[in-house]
């Protein structure tokens, strides 16, 4: 009986795969409502029903790498490449400071030549002094040297985000070139974890060839690695990538396929960040509140004016591209409320999860 399963499940025992297979597999509507409330139950108990927010600042959408699935991936010539000034990033973290969003979130293409990795140390630097301190700083640049991540941790991010957008290596070998390995992903989860980072990872669901065996073991993955944070998504096509063209796609899938990931995953792992994604969105108006109901309990807004915004298209469909800071932040609280939910206001916002690590 699912009932039975998920009554166990609320009250602290492990799912093992097949259980976890179960829930991935799970179609029918009151199943999946069941689902839903089983993962709702279990947030609200471990991380509360006030929703964390973190300023999403999308630096440059320069890239270096070439990964199959995204929009700004090098070998795409169509995108207009653009960087953000030193000032218009510090615009950007003001605002958030002014919106009460506690913490931001660089987020930009791969780069890791010097003068990158200079000018986002000196831009650390800066938003620490700007905000005396209080806003929190998660980056989420890709792949860089052990050496890198501890200059940047030195001064001043925190957290930091990287997907390894599938545990299962055959996987992840279909959909990045072979120069892009798993190994040096799972070095750089190590690395960041060494140097003192709360780390994110995520995979994207929906994928061409996954199975739901392969989402329960990147769960497993995530319990394994005693991992602090998710962002997890559906995979959205992009037609000017080598993944997106004959893709056969059905927003309505991918997004249940996100809601379920979440909810198991917070099933699974508790007291973890789960971050509802902007791909849910994309894939219903109501996307992100579902994913709130479905588990998440992080929530990116983004800080961007109107004028980068249609050149970071990870994924196409994407929302919000008219918008700017106040109007997307008015949108989101007005959406937060219809759920009878609330903000955290002016917190880093770390996960109980991390506090639970510390003291281990
Ligand atoms: N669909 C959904 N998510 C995507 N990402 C990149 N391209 C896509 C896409 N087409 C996700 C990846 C990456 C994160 C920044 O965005 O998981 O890690």
């Amino acid at each position: 009986m699912l009932s039975k399963l998920l009554r166990e499940l609320i009250e602290g025992k492990e799912p093992d795969r097949a259980a976890l297979v179960r829930l991935l597999t799970l179609e029918r509507p009151d199943e999946l409502a069941e689902l839903y409330a089983a993962a709702y139950a279990v947030k609200t108990r471990e991380v509360g029903r006030l929703v964390r927010l973190r300023g999403l600042i999308e630096i440059s959408n320069i890239c270096t790498q070439d990964c199959c699935y995204c929009g700004i991936r090098r070998s795409n010539e169509r995108v207009t490449r653009y960087a953000m000034t030193k000032p218009e990033i510090l615009a950007a973290a003001r605002l958030a400071l002014e919106f009460g969003y506690g913490s931001v979130v660089l987020q930009g293409g791969e780069r890791s030549d010097p003068a990158f990795v200079d000018f986002i140390e000196e831009l650390l630097h800066a938003i620490k002094t700007i905000s005396g301190g209080r806003l929190g700083i998660t980056l989420s640049l890709g792949e860089q040297s052990g050496e890198t991540f501890r200059r940047w941790f030195a001064a001043g991010a925190h957290r930091y985000l990287l997907r390894i957008e599938s545990s299962n290596p055959r996987l992840f070998a279909a959909i990045h070139p072979s120069g892009q390995s798993f190994e040096n992903r799972l070095r750089c989860l190590d690395e960041l974890r060494l140097a003192g980072y709360q780390v994110g990872t995520g995979v994207m669901c929906g994928l061409p060839g996954q199975t739901a065996d392969d989402l329960a073991g990147d769960i497993e993955f995530f319990k394994t690695r005693d991992i602090d944070m998710l962002g997890m998504g559906p995979y959205i096509p992009h037609r000017d990538t080598p993944m997106g063209r004959d893709f056969d796609y059905r927003p309505a899938r991918q997004l249940e396929a996100g809601l379920k990931l979440i909810a198991a995953t917070r099933l699974a792992l508790r007291d973890v960040n789960i971050a509802a994604t902007t791909a849910l969105q994309t894939l219903a108006p109501d996307g992100r509140e579902r994913g709130l109901l479905a588990g998440a309990n992080v929530i990116m807004p983004n800080l961007g004016e109107v004028g980068h915004r249609g050149d970071y298209l990870l994924y196409e469909g994407k929302p919000g591209l008219d918008e700017n800071a106040e109007s997307t932040r008015r949108a989101l609280l007005a959406s937060i409320e219809s759920i009878g939910e609330g903000i955290e206001a002016g917190a880093w916002g770390d996960s109980p999860h991390f506090a639970r690590r510390l003291k281990r």
